[in-house]
């Protein structure tokens, strides 16, 4: 997805100023042209060589260069989009303000598009009321900001203000660089992940879904400017810090979350395998093992089909369907007895991890779509919100 894409890499001084060589890497590996220009303080962490050898393209570094002496509005003009990562408090600053003093921000003011921002500094630089306005400033002109992330600092406070992952920002570069801003205004619930049913203290029952179906839904619909909720049970790997995230074990503890959060939202999409029965009595001490042992099991409570039997007006149902034989027929079967809109049905012997495999089912349509699960998600909600 980010293949010839032309991405210009803005690194400012901080000190995770370090995670932009993983980036640029990671940017490069995908395919995109990366162009990058280093701040004075930059510099003081990590060298234009770094850049220039990891990507392969041209580093600046300062402005009026001899062979480059209006590289503020040519590179800003050649870019797909412009990525500032990590962002001080100081470039959030001049970009909010329109303050140009140097090659970077002269570059961000001289962008006619929206410009990528990773905010990254100690935690009362960034709580700071001046940093939180400028964060809004920069958001109501439209460009894209990535809440920092949690954790222990450089500066020995714990708290937010690490830059993320520097794979959850490629991922995110990668969609917005494939879809415009055209989910702004609607309001999204997700769910994901595999139930956990208790048997006792140490024991569950479980099944082998990841939840990155639903991850996907959810950061592709965060970045094409949705009001996303991701109700989550357990999943892979953790949701990033801007995805508003409520953790739900078991079947019925989704259920409460699900009815609690339903009201107002313009579609649910159901990705979640919720399990279907649960142990009737589950102990509160360990079992200890003798002879035989027989669970006994009951059925959980079908939350798309409560949803599906209470429809509210106007409101989108989305349900999956993974099956590993009469794909289309079960599937349909699943749309009409749950009242849904659409139920994606993906063939368990065809998907993967990363790769799947879906038709989009509705009363009076179907279509087909093999790729990236952050693809197939753009499908769906192309799909789903017909645009
Ligand atoms: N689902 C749900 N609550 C449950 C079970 C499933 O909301 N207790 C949702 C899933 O999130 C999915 C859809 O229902 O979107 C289909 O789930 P699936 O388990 O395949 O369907 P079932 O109707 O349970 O049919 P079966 O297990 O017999 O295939």
């Amino acid at each position: 997805m980010l293949k010839d894409k032309k991405i210009l890499l803005g690194v400012t001084g901080g000190i995770s100023a370090y995670k932009a060589i993983d980036l640029a890497s990671r940017l490069t590996k995908a395919g995109a042209v990366v162009r990058t220009i280093l701040t004075k303080n930059a510099q003081e962490f990590v060298t234009a060589l770094n850049f220039a050898a990891i990507t392969g393209n041209p580093v600046l570094t300062k402005e009026f260069q001899l062979n480059e002496p209006i590289a503020h509005v040519e590179w800003a003009g050649w870019a797909d989009l412009i990525v500032v990562a990590p962002a001080t408090g100081n470039i959030l600053a001049k970009a909010a303000n329109g303050i140009a003093d140097d090659l970077l921000s002269s570059t961000l003011l001289a962008s006619p598009k929206p410009i990528f921002f990773a905010p990254a500094m100690n935690i009362f630089m960034y709580a700071n009321k001046a940093t939180q306005n400028n964060v809004e400033t920069l958001k109501s002109y439209g460009h894209y900001l990535m809440e920092p992330a949690s954790g222990m600092l450089a500066c020995g406070y714990e708290g937010k203000g690490r830059l993320p992952e520097p794979a959850e920002i490629a991922q995110a570069i990668s969609i917005i660089l494939n879809s415009t801003r055209d989910l702004v205004g609607k309001k999204l619930l997700i769910t994901a992940g595999a139930s956990r049913e208790s048997i006792d203290p140490m024991r569950f029952i479980t099944n082998h879904s990841t939840g990155k179906m639903g991850l996907a839904l959810a950061i592709a619909a965060y970045w094409r400017g949705a009001e996303v909720t991701l109700i989550h049970s357990w999943i892979d790997q953790s949701p990033p810090e801007y995805i508003n995230a409520i953790k739900a074990l078991t079947a019925q503890e989704m259920h409460n979350e699900v009815f609690r959060t339903r009201k107002d939202q313009d579609a649910i999409i159901m990705t979640a395998a919720v399990a279907d029965y649960r142990p009737a009595q589950p102990q509160s001490d360990k079992i200890k093992k003798s002879g035989d042992l027989s669970l006994e099991l009951v059925r959980t409570k079908d939350i798309l089909a409560d949803l599906g039997n209470d429809k509210l007006e106007g409101q989108i149902l989305v349900g999956f369907a993974a099956e590993s034989e009469n794909l289309n027929e079960n599937a349909k079967a699943k749309l009409h007895k749950k009242n849904l809109d659409y139920i994606v049905a993906n063939d368990l012997a065809v998907s993967g991890m990363n790769e799947t495999n879906i038709n989009i089912i509705s009363q009076d349509s179907q279509i087909e779509f093999a790729g990236s699960k952050l693809a197939a998600a753009n499908q769906i909600l192309d799909t789903i919100f017909k645009v």
